[in-house]
């Protein structure tokens, strides 16, 4: 037992206690200042805070304090080695106040950084009587020798650090947890229905009926709104990994530094142990899919790294060196013409062959007339019951409106108009109007086309594509390689027009 209650003492304990009730998710300053004021109160020059990493039989510099602090933090100790490797394995405290002339002193680190250790404490910090880390204190102020009150002033501090780690730990999994349930509400429910009519959709399900078998990477291609993240899902959901997590990440949604850390985890310092790791979404795949939404645009560094685990399943976690491998099947789609975007070296040509390997184009909307009304009609339940409105159907002029149109923005754009639709109409069946779309619309020809008879034929042609192709580049947010697709011609033809129609774009 201590032989007097010092009071300094005693009101610094009682300070970090109320810091360590207060402070769940800042460990590493938290340990920091335990170690600090342990140090201040016993007297000593340099100390260090070692946590113990079980798997690895390790003990890694937390904090170090001391004129040589931030060089000795770049070691690791093995279990049993050096005075705090014993302290470790022994599970005990010691005092050493002839360092030099003691075998468990561990020379290498004292020569290396130039700092000579004469006497030493060093106390276990327990978990339910298991060392999960150690604290030492070097060379006490004026040459004196530490003391058995010091040790068990130590002992004190080490307990209150251990309790930190092990308050910080619970909240990490608590945290991770609540991640995890919120990430199985965002989208581990989130699976959508696919409907399709039409042979050349079938025929691509019975393509992904065979590819799921497989654990091969897919791109996914096809024009926005396609459906290419329903596509991914049922490439998951027919797998033999669908009881397992499918994880989208959207990889044009993020820059670059929080995208490295969101797909592939963080950690902070050399800490190793869980407090302070993040996990990524390629570790919460684990098992199951991901999903790369807009993979062309993965900013170049992260292609070379996601090439490594396509076929390595091996990656570093951000500020770490140690390789994690995960078993996750890569799924990835884009819109972009990806070939034209690796020509122009914006895409890694072997990250593109790797994702290639099985290739599943979408067609679009007008290519498959009979998804049209089957999609239509699904729509319409939908937004019937999000409105709380009862409707029979389409009328067959507005039918016949939703099949002459082209849909650039395809189902994305079928969705929205039905879902409009559904709002304003007023009837028992949604009329052609409802829908605002102009196809079949005489008056609009009318107004602008001229067909009235005041323009004659090549200019009243001119007027129509000048129109029909602002608007693909508007629904393709004036993207040129987008639009061209969308109308089925070259890019360079598209330009060319754009420029003899004099069709500006308003943003320019
Ligand atoms: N076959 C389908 N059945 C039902 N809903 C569909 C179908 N295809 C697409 N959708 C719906 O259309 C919308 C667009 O689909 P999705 O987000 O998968 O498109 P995308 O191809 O990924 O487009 P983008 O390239 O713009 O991301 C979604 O709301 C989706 O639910
Ligand atoms: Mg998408």
């Amino acid at each position: 037992m201590l032989s007097v209650i010092d009071a300094k003492k005693f009101n610094t304990l009682i300070g970090i206690n109320i810091l360590i009730n207060s402070n769940y998710s800042d460990i590493h300053s938290l340990l920091t200042q335990i170690l600090e004021s342990a140090t201040r109160l016993c007297e000593g020059e340099a100390s260090s805070l070692l946590i113990v990493n079980k798997e690895e039989k390790k003990l890694y510099f937390e904090t170090a304090l001391g004129v040589k602090g931030a060089e000795v933090k770049k070691f690791t100790i093995n279990m049993g080695e050096g005075i705090a490797g014993w302290v470790a394995s022994h599970n005990t405290s010691i005092i050493v106040n002839d360092v030099k002339n003691d075998d468990r002193h561990l020379k290498g680190i004292s020569t290396e950084i130039g700092y000579p250790s004469n006497t030493m404490i060093a106390a276990p910090m327990r978990v339910k009587d298991q060392c999960i880390g150690v604290i030492e204190l070097i060379n006490k102020h004026g040459g004196k020798l530490f003391t058995q009150d010091d040790l068990e002033w130590l002992e004190i501090f080490a307990n209150q650090a251990a309790l930190a780690v092990q308050n910080a730990r619970y909240f990490e999994r608590v945290q991770a947890e609540l991640e995890l349930l919120q990430d199985q509400i965002h989208s581990g429910q989130g699976y959508h229905t696919l409907i399709t009519k039409s042979p050349v959709i079938e025929e691509k399900l019975g393509i992904i009926d065979q590819v799921a078998g497989t654990d091969s990477s897919v791109l996914i291609l096809g024009e926005s709104g396609v459906g290419k993240e329903l596509f991914a899902e049922q490439i998951h959901l027919r797998s033999r990994r669908n009881k397992k997590p499918f994880v989208r990440v959207n990889c044009a949604a993020l820059p670059e530094g929080l995208l490295e850390s969101e797909l592939f985890g963080h950690v902070k310092g050399a800490f190793t142990d869980a407090i302070q790791n993040r996990k990524g979404r390629f570790e919460a795949a684990n098992g199951g899919t991901i999903f790369l939404d807009e993979i062309g645009d993965l900013p170049l560094q992260l292609q070379t790294k996601l090439l490594r685990v396509i076929q390595e399943k091996t990656f570093e976690k951000v500020g770490s060196d140690k390789t994690v491998t995960v078993d996750v099947r890569i799924l990835a789609a884009t819109n972009r013409d990806i070939e034209a975007l690796v020509e122009k070296g914006g895409f890694r040509s072997d990250l593109y062959y790797r994702l290639n390997v099985l290739p599943l184009y979408i067609p679009p909307l007008r290519q498959r007339p009979e998804d049209i009304s089957a999609l239509a009609d699904f729509f319409l339940q939908k937004s019937m019951r999000a409105a709380k409105k009862q409707l029979s159907g389409f009328s067959d002029k507005a039918m016949e409106t939703l099949l002459s149109y082209s849909w650039p923005g395809n189902v994305r754009e079928l969705e929205n108009c039905i879902e409009r639709a559904c709002i304003i109409s007023k009837g028992e069946y949604i009329q052609s109007e409802d829908l605002l779309l102009k196809t079949g619309d005489a008056s609009y020809y009318e107004e602008d086309y001229g067909a009235d008879g005041s323009r004659n034929l090549k200019n009243a042609i001119n007027a129509f594509k000048a129109h029909y192709i602002t608007r693909v580049l508007e629904k393709n947010n004036w993207n040129q390689t987008g639009a061209a697709k969308s109308l089925d011609i070259q890019r360079t033809y598209l330009s060319r027009l754009i420029k003899e129609l004099n069709i500006l774009n308003p943003k320019e």
